[in-house]
């Protein structure tokens, strides 16, 4: 790996709130501290924002947004030099990203650096392209008047992000903010703030204007609550469960209504036709579930497999399962590190009981990794059924669950019938079965022979109760600007 190689103890230089482009202590005086997944002990205190510092960091946000600051003023082509520069600072500073990201998170490095980090560098610089892009319409209105609108950034933009994919989620979140030249203040779940912190100190560095990106690390019910509730806060991009999902759309309704977009949990259905590539689908579908610890809203987390070849994928995707490496994420070979924190350990491990309970048939797993930190056994579940609850809640965990089913037709409705609608995938050879797939599901992504294959120029989103709009691509723009309409009245033509 070489200059790629992992950095076991990196120095942590950025503990504080983000505000002004200054890094400042809390104005209650408290501290929370960020745990090692691998073994639950706290890795640092991180200052803790609450609404105090919501307040201030607002403040900031919307001073650095009055017409006529530096960053209202400033060349849309130099916003997009200024997002290539802190894409290019992140790249410089990744193997050091990456290694707190490993820290704190506990996923693998390899992976950190592979599919986290050089993600969020391509999402950022895919913006960079599109900061001067952005254009109106002009319009043949009626009468003598010419219209033209004009694509606005909304103002100051609240964004509370999770802990799955930490620099990642960032990335998706101001990338296509800045490009549109709102400002921002940004909450990194409490489990993991420390790339946010790190990137904040890039920020500075490669010259955003004060007060244009703001990170106020803290809790949910307070920090979190105070971005959603407040009235300075134009719009609000949320990441998360479902359940808070509601509670900031309800937030957004009782102060401003703020715009809201959102992207929620999932259940999403990967259906497995016999006449599949049988090998290749076995891996897409291991790693549809598996990857991040299963820690991923678009999991692939309801197997549907065809009867003639059920037995047959049951007994490869247990073999595959039980060769999975588990363990230290700074290892090479490691393939899935913990679980995040011990709320979502006893969620799984509880949800892995209600599974045994309800009759499904566990092959592998099932119990916890090792004997410190939050480690589980990558786990198996056959003869799974619709009702049962592990068919039907997000587990958010190593836990796969195989479903029979006897054809397309009585797939689909099965496949569809869930609150969420995030993705799904379909493995077959015939072209008619996989459209027709793509065309019944009702989710925001469907892959073809494949899982989870995510660009920045292709839209991410989720139908039903997975979320409300579209990140990346194109359609990530539309989240953050308005439309305005400007009719100018013309003089009347003699000739
Ligand atoms: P969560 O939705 O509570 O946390 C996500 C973010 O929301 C964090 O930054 C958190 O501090 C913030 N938050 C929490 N309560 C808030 C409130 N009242 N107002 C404003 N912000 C608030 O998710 P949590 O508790 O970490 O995980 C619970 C479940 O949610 C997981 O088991 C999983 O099923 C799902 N989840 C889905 C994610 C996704 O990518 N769609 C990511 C994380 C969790
Ligand atoms: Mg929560």
């Amino acid at each position: 790996m070489g200059d790629n190689a992992p950095i076991a103890d990196p120095e942590i230089k950025y503990t504080q709130i983000f505000i002004n482009n200054e890094f400042v202590k809390s104005v209650s005086g408290k501290t929370f501290p960020t745990n090692n997944p691998c073994t639950g002990e706290p890795i640092v205190q991180i200052q803790e924002g609450d609404k105090a510092d919501v307040d201030k960091a607002v403040s900031a946000a919307k001073a650095a947004f009055k017409l006529g600051s530096p960053w209202r003023r400033m060349d849309a082509s130099q916003r997009g030099r200024l997002l290539n520069k802190l894409a290019d600072t992140i790249e410089r500073d990744g193997r050091q990203l990456a290694s707190l990201e490993t820290l704190d998170n506990g996923k693998p490095f390899g992976y950190a650096f592979n599919f986290d980090l050089v993600f969020a560098i391509k999402v950022l610089r895919y913006y960079a392209g599109w900061a001067d892009k952005i254009v109106g319409q002009t319009i043949p209105s009626d009468g003598d008047f010419f219209t033209y609108t004009r694509h606005e950034p909304i103002g100051v933009c609240g964004q509370i992000i999770p802990w799955n994919f930490p620099l990642l989620m960032m990335s998706w979140k101001i990338a296509p903010a800045l490009a549109c030249g709102n400002t921002l203040v940004l909450k990194p779940a409490e489990q993991t703030p420390l790339t946010a912190l790190f990137v904040c100190a890039l920020v500075k560095e490669v010259g955003f204007p004060p007060g244009v990106v703001n990170v106020v690390p803290g809790y949910g019910p307070t920090a979190g609550a105070a971005i959603s509730n407040h009235m300075d806060v134009d719009k609000i991009a949320f990441t998360g469960s479902t359940e808070v999902g509601r509670l900031i759309l309800e937030a957004a309704g009782k102060s401003n209504l703020k715009e809201v977009s959102l992207e929620l949990g999932g259940k999403s259905p990967n259906i497995i036709f016999a006449d599949a590539d049988l090998a290749d689908a076995v891996e897409w579908s291991h790693n549809a579930l598996f990857a991040n610890s299963g820690q991923a809203c678009s999991a692939g987390s309801r197997t549907y497999v065809e009867e003639s070849i059920y037995e047959e994928f049951v007994k490869r995707s247990v073999e595959r399962a039980k060769t999975r490496k588990i363990g230290n994420p700074l290892d090479a070979d490691t393939e899935s590190g913990p679980q995040i924190d011990e709320e979502q350990f006893n969620k799984i491990l509880e949800l892995i009981k209600s599974g045994e309970e309800e009759g499904a048939k566990m092959h592998c797993g099932g119990k916890r990794f090792g004997d410190k930190g939050y480690f589980i056994e990558s786990t198996v579940f056959s003869d799974v059924t619709d009702d049962m609850r592990i068919a039907r809640e997000e587990i958010f965990g190593p836990v796969m669950q195989i479903i029979k089913f006897k054809d397309i037709d009585e797939v689909i409705p099965r496949a569809n019938d869930t609150s969420y609608g995030l993705a799904a995938a379909v493995f077959t050879k015939d072209i008619n079965k996989a459209i027709t797939i793509a065309n019944s599901v009702q989710a925001g992504s469907v892959f073809v022979n494949c899982y989870n294959s995510l660009s920045a120029n292709t839209p991410f989103g989720g139908f039903k109760e997975s979320g409300i709009g579209r990140e990346l691509g194109s359609y990530g723009i539309e989240h953050y600007s308005e439309v305005k309409t400007v009719t100018i009245k013309i003089p009347q033509k003699n000739s």
